[in-house]
């Protein structure tokens, strides 16, 4: 089976280690390749993958958005994320899929965090934001409140989501006062070595701060969560896993265990 990640960059990518994983606990033989291309090559390289037989891609940064345009359909996560992770062909052409939001949900409960009921917000604006929303509200928390440090990129956003349940939207500075059971960073802050700035006192008691970039990226926040009193922090290695192992069914059919990867995993 023919596999590969398109990005830019793709070097340090962790993915051909867990699709690899993958392919060995199910007796399956993968060549997983990186790809690393501009955006202005997207379309063509993808359309070259899947002709030569490729079986099924992951997209990363900065290409989620532009390989929309090389989809023949979108599933709902994908539409409303306006973002892309997984390619899956089929017989009307490429499929594209957003796995990354239903990726961080299932590692939100393995980390035995609770959704339901709870009061969660979201933290940015950009794709990997509105990926994780819909995934969110699914689970029925008492509010999602999406905040961002320029709020009018927010404005008139939340209309779509508002049918999956309560989202409101504020600037990050406008949270002072508030708390909440769970804080997320889907901000691009940590690549720069960053925290958003947000108020003091965010975190409710037993309030979690989760961030969905690992490794240095996810250090920043993660260190502000802790002086903050949270009572966890959890970067999103684990997310990271999980949105590969969903990209992994829509490939084969077949949902891979994860148990012993996230062992592996937080081992390293
Ligand atoms: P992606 O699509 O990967 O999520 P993006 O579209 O570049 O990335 O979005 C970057 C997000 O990180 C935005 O929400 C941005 O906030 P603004 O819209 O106000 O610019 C947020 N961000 C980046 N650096 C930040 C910082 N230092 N503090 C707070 N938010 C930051």
């Amino acid at each position: 089976m023919k596999l590969a990640l398109i990005g830019q960059p793709v070097a340090h990518s962790r993915s051909p280690q867990i699709h690899k994983h993958f392919a060995h606990n199910s007796g399956r033989e993968i060549q997983f390749d990186l790809i690393e291309c501009s955006s202005d090559e997207v379309d063509t390289t993808v359309k070259a993958f899947f002709a030569a037989g490729g079986h099924g891609m992951n997209v990363t940064l900065p290409h989620k958005a532009t390989v929309m345009g090389s989809c023949a359909a979108l599933s709902h996560e994908a539409e409303l994320a306006g973002a892309v992770n997984t390619l899956v062909p089929d017989a009307q052409g490429l499929r594209g899929e957003n796995t990354d939001g239903r990726g961080m949900v299932r590692d939100l409960k393995r980390l035995g965090i609770a959704l339901k009921g709870k009061r969660i917000a979201v933290i940015g604006a950009g794709g990997a934001a509105r990926g994780v929303l819909k995934p969110l509200l699914d689970e029925q928390p008492s509010e999602l409140v999406w905040a961002n440090r320029n709020p009018l990129k927010l404005e008139g956003r939340e209309q779509a989501y508002l049918a999956h349940g309560p989202l409101v939207c504020r600037a990050n500075l406008a949270l002072k006062g508030d708390r909440f059971d769970l804080l997320i960073n889907a901000t691009a802050a940590g690549h720069h070595g960053q925290a958003p700035r947000l108020p003091q006192q965010l975190f409710a008691a037993g309030g979690v701060a989760y961030d969905l970039s690992y490794g240095p990226a996810a250090q920043p926040f993660l260190d502000w969560a802790t002086a903050q009193g949270a009572a966890a922090v959890h970067p999103g290695i684990g997310m990271l896993i999980e949105q590969a192992a969903l990209a992994w069914q829509h490939w084969t059919g077949e949902l891979p265990d994860t148990t012993a990867l996230h062992q592996d995993m937080a081992a390293a």
